[in-house]
């Protein structure tokens, strides 16, 4: 990624999520509020050329071609974040059900979960991690949005600070509560080593009973995606089948709880769910 510039990828996910929600039923299947908080925080963010008529632009019928076209070249990179974040959603949701009392996102972008499940789950802390340039971007929408007492927004260069340091430095973490990680569309951007370094950093930051939830690329020909992301300066740099992630997560602290992704609607990213070990 290029340092000092808001992540390209992060503000893709978020305007292609306010387009999905005018395709057939998606407003009422993408968690509630998901696409009006999203708006906001583009608009606040500062990225040149996400003004209003951008968000209009976004919501017009005939955007939606304009996004299926790319879909067919680049198959789960629009609807397939749809489904990502109902998944990652539920997922959460179930988990503080289950006990958990803390949720970490890493690498959350323009993501909004945690502004919007914090004022539904008081008891539940809230953190989010991202690049600084993204994370100071993020914060000007937050501002406008209204930032919940319980939730924390923390930048910081994953690449560069490890999470243990980059939690026990902010000093709101508990590591031995109960939580839930999310590492949404943040995988392929590390490499395989990077990726099984921070699932280590991340299972010394929990405890017995916590999850994290997860979306990965699975291998495949994709030229055009690939041409594409070196061009933003984002390039991919890791992949594994979604029937290899049980030995990919061994010797990490975690151990997968979720059945082989084979959902081909997910297209060139697959979803996971691995437990403390
Ligand atoms: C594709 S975006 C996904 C954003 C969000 N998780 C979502 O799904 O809407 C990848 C995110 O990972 C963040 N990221 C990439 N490398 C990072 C690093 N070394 N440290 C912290 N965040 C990083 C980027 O800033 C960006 O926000």
């Amino acid at each position: 990624m290029k340092q000092g510039r808001i992540s390209q990828t992060a503000l893709k996910v978020a305007l292609g999520l306010i387009t999905l929600s005018v395709k057939d039923d998606w407003s009422q299947r993408l968690p509630p509020d998901l696409v009006a908080i999203t708006e906001r925080l583009l608009l606040a963010s500062g990225s040149p050329g996400y003004g209003p008529g951008l968000m209009r632009m976004s919501k017009q019928r005939w955007m939606i071609r304009v996004y299926q076209f790319q879909d067919r070249m680049m198959p789960g990179q629009w609807e397939g974040f749809g489904h990502r974040k109902v998944f990652m959603n539920q997922q959460v949701e179930a988990a503080i059900e289950q006990g958990a009392r803390q949720v970490l996102v890493l690498g959350a972008g323009f993501d909004t979960l945690c502004l919007r499940l914090a004022p539904k789950y008081p008891e539940v802390r809230f953190v989010e991690i991202d690049h600084p340039s993204t994370s100071v971007a993020k914060a000007r929408g937050i501002e406008k949005v209204g930032q919940p007492e319980n939730m924390i927004q923390i930048a910081a260069d994953l690449g560069e600070r490890s999470l243990p340091k980059v939690l026990s430095e902010d000093g709101h973490w508990d590591a031995s509560q109960r939580s839930v990680i999310v590492a949404e569309g943040l995988f392929q951007y590390l490499t395989d080593e990077e990726v099984r370094g921070l699932l280590t950093d991340a299972a010394a930051c929990a405890s017995p009973g916590s999850r994290i939830a997860f979306s990965h690329a699975i291998p495949g020909d994709r030229k055009l995606l690939s041409a594409l992301v070196r061009l933003i300066s984002e390039p991919w740099k890791s992949e594994v089948r979604s029937e290899d992630l049980p030995s990919y997560v061994d010797g990490t602290g975690w151990a997968m709880i979720s059945d082989v992704d084979d959902d081909a609607e997910h297209g060139v990213e697959r979803y996971g769910v691995a437990e403390w070990a």
